[in-house]
């Protein structure tokens, strides 16, 4: 389709986007046509390296041919089901999905988006607990359903959204990097956690239910909390009667190089977490998964999560089989090897490139923050956006993130079955386009 087409259809059709939104511009961007494992093509025929995994969902490599064909299978002979009724594709996936899961993580429920599977998580710690309060950090992204989710998403800027709901608060985000409280890590003792959690204890409405969170946090800028962290905050949490929920859209199934995100962090195991995004190779689905006991305890009071697809057996088909390849096909051992080459790559560049303040974030969950001055580490939003443009003109696809009111972050999220050939194009096409945004007079903006 022509671009001028294009433009007209949305102009014309298409619902309006807020200009400074990431959605932002879409009309001046690449039109898509076809995928194929790391590489994505557009209209014109112009093939893109796709660090960016879809919108994460395509982290097992666009058009996984096991996925391709498990769908075309289960298209043919179920495709939508009453989900009052069980079916063989989601019987399968509830028994191939509960046996990898680290104990006592056991049961599963299967909803649609990463956003429903959070409202469900949330209600399910409520449920569980009797408590209403939940605690989420401040950089933190859990959906875009426009009342629970988005008012538990303080990094997405709670303003936006007309109502924010009760009993929802913030906690200090352990960023290491620019930590909040100018102390290091780990002579802090974790001042930022004692801190958070007597403005939580201030702020609670009533009993308080959980805490929600990002193994790395993504959205909000590829941050991973520091070693030792998650132990602390699960003993405050047990202090209050609180259960951990883990929001693992971004981070489950291999993606850190571990099968989920949370075992990055040594000796923590959530009550509850949430897995979307690729869990259904490239279609919607998602799950929350709990121990016995606590669901046990929340069905008791009446817990109840569902949608009219929630367990269709064409999206149950492909979490069991997106599962099964992130296990048979040893996906977290990828992104381990995928993320010892780029952060090879990155620290050859960054003995050149002044711009590159800090290379985060772990198997194929990467960020590289810049900044115009290492000592002050001043944010080099101007250059990113700059780098970003070279990259797509030249073939790379990533986005950008930042802190609250910054965009200096690269996030690098390369399928998980990127070739070697393709992670070194990928950084050569970064390389210069780090090299070009240096020498330019924006390489000095904010
Ligand atoms: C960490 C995290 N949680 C939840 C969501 C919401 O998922 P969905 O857009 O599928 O509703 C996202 C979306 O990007 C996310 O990054």
């Amino acid at each position: 389709m022509e671009r001028a087409k294009a433009k007209e259809i949305v102009s014309t059709w298409a619902f309006p986007t807020v200009k400074t939104s990431y959605m932002g511009g879409v009309e001046d961007r690449p039109i898509l046509a076809k995928s194929k494992g790391t590489l994505v093509y557009d209209t014109d025929g112009k093939e893109y390296l796709d660090f960016q995994s879809g919108q994460m969902g395509a982290a097992l490599g666009h058009q996984h041919p096991r996925m391709v064909k498990v769908i075309t299978e289960t298209m043919q002979s179920l495709l939508h089901a009453s989900n009052t009724m069980l079916n063989t594709a989601r019987l399968r996936l509830h028994e191939t999905l509960g046996k990898i899961l680290p104990k006592p993580l056991k049961r599963s429920l299967f909803l649609v988006s990463g956003s429903d599977s959070i409202e469900a998580a949330i209600d399910l710690g409520r449920k569980a607990t009797g408590g209403l309060d939940i605690i989420g950090f401040h950089s933190g992204l859990h959906g875009s359903t426009s009342y629970l989710t988005r008012s538990l998403s303080f990094a997405w800027s709670r303003r936006k959204h007309t109502v924010v709901a009760p009993a929802t608060s913030s906690i200090m985000t352990p960023n290491c990097y620019r930590c909040p409280l100018a102390e290091k890590h780990p002579t802090c003792g974790f001042a930022c956690l004692k801190m958070s959690m007597e403005l939580a204890d201030a702020n609670f409405t009533s009993q308080p239910a959980g805490f929600i969170g990002e193994p790395i946090l993504s959205a909000g800028g590829v941050i991973v909390p520091p070693p030792g962290y998650f132990s602390a905050l699960r003993k405050e949490l047990d202090k209050r009667g609180m259960l951990m929920i883990f929001d693992e859209s971004q981070t489950g199934l291999g993606k850190t190089g571990h099968l989920f995100g949370f075992q990055l962090h040594q000796n923590v195991t959530p009550d509850i977490i949430t897995i979307s995004k690729h869990f259904g190779g490239g279609l919607p689905i998602s799950a929350v998964i709990t121990s016995d006991e606590i669901a046990e305890k929340a069905v008791a009071n009446g817990y109840f999560a569902t949608r009219s697809h929630a367990t269709d057996p064409l999206l149950c088909a492909a979490g069991e089989e997106s599962v099964k390849i992130v296990v048979e096909e040893d996906m977290a051992g990828k992104a381990r090897r995928i993320e010892s080459r780029i952060k090879a790559a990155l620290a050859e560049m960054s003995k050149e490139i002044e711009l590159i303040g800090d290379v985060r974030g772990h198997g194929t969950l990467l960020g590289v923050e810049l900044v115009t001055d290492r000592e002050k580490k001043t944010p080099a939003d101007a250059a990113t956006s700059q780098v970003a443009k070279q990259c797509l003109d030249n073939g790379l696809i990533f986005q950008i993130r930042g802190y609250q009111g910054t965009q200096n972050i690269i996030r690098l999220v390369p399928p998980m079955v990127s070739t070697d050939a393709e992670i070194d194009r990928g950084m050569a096409i970064l390389f210069d386009a780090l090299k070009a945004a240096q020498k330019s007079p924006a390489a000095k903006q904010q």
